[in-house]
């Protein structure tokens, strides 16, 4: 470029600049993992962009396979933030020394079901929002196969619904993985093994993500779709014909959560994201994009439609165990041999 053009492309990348929001330009990027629905990603991104003018670079990937992606870029790390997803998975990023120490001041805002879950990951990761695994049926669809209406675990694996049960797969998702986990809690693992290989002959599809299961219960392409309870009420909020169980024998739930990643190129802007995600404010942004947790600050608002920890028969669910790499490797790797590559 000639001297003359080359100062006039400078006077118009400065007046370019001039133009532009200052926060934009001075606060630098962020890269986030997102491992909720996209529904709740992006207007969560976009508001902390509004907030700090930091630019969100944001990809959404299910819980496993986000720890497999950050996993393979442990040498390289792309990612600053892995935000939402269960937190076995986040637990186990933990143990691996993929994820940084973290100790955000707003930790003392929190539930202790929360701050319990950064203390057991030595604040490798801090609980977001919480939510009961079950699962939701389409009434119609039911209605018309003269089906009795479910309300266990037991009643999945019986012949009625062979071919009507849609579930996530472990290895991608954060969900399935929490059902092999509160399955073996409920019944002990060789009984939860059995009702497992029977649960398969019932299943037509593995979906990536967890919650696909209730969206496609919601139209009737399944029957059933096991779940968390608030995504089957993220579909009956938008209208669709389904009933919601929580499991009579009792049920598993997860702490959703979020980690820093080891290494990550802009850290402060991470440990920004972090500080902004756990404030009420930024948690209160989950009921209008339809997401339906219970939030971990305590004064965030809880959605209204929010299913209620107090009207669902918990199980003690042991996190520590459960969200060792150990576990979650061995318990993957016997479903595969055992479950999934039998016959249906
Ligand atoms: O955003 C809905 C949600 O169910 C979260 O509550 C949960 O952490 C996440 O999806 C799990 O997704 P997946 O099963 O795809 O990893």
């Amino acid at each position: 470029m000639s001297t003359p053009r080359r100062l006039l492309a400078a006077g118009f990348a400065a007046t370019l600049t001039a133009f532009l929001p200052a926060a934009a330009t001075a606060q630098g990027n962020l890269t986030v993992y997102c491992s909720v629905q996209e529904e709740w990603c992006r207007p969560m991104m976009q508001a902390f962009e509004r907030a700090t003018g930091v630019r969100v670079a944001m990809t959404r990937k299910s819980s496993g396979e986000t720890l497999t992606q950050i996993r393979a870029e442990a040498a390289n790390p792309r990612g600053d933030v892995w935000w939402g997803g269960t937190g076995d998975p986040h637990m186990q990023a933990g143990e691996e020394n993929l994820t940084a120490e973290y100790q955000s001041p707003r930790m003392s805002e929190l539930h202790d079901w929360a701050t319990r879950q950064a203390q057991q990951a030595r604040f490798r990761t801090v609980g977001i929002y919480a939510g009961a695994l079950g699962y939701s049926y389409s009434a119609p669809e039911l209605a018309r196969r003269r089906i009795a209406a479910p309300t266990c675990w037991a009643d999945l694996a019986k012949p009625e619904f062979r071919g009507e049960i849609q579930v996530a797969d472990p290895n991608t998702s954060g969900t399935a993985y929490t059902m092999l986990a509160t399955l073996i809690q409920v019944l002990g693992e060789e009984p939860a093994f059995t009702y497992l290989r029977a649960l398969h002959r019932n299943v037509n599809q593995y979906t990536r993500s967890g919650a696909a299961p209730a969206r496609a219960a919601a139209t009737g392409e399944t029957l059933v779709g096991i779940t968390f309870l608030h995504d089957a009420v993220a579909q009956k909020v938008n209208g669709a014909p389904v009933e919601i169980v929580a499991p009579c024998e009792g049920t598993g739930y997860e702490i959703g959560s979020m980690s820093i990643i080891r290494g990550a190129r802009n850290m402060e802007n991470a440990q920004r994201f972090y500080d902004w995600a756990l404030s009420p404010e930024a948690q209160g942004l989950a009921g209008p994009a339809n997401a339906y947790q219970l939030p971990s600050n305590r004064t965030a608002p809880i959605p209204p439609q929010a299913p209620r920890f107090e009207n669902i028969r918990l199980i003690d669910y042991d996190f520590a165990r459960w969200g060792s790499a150990a576990e979650r490797t061995r318990v993957i790797t016997r479903w595969e041999r055992e479950v999934r590559a039998g016959a249906r």
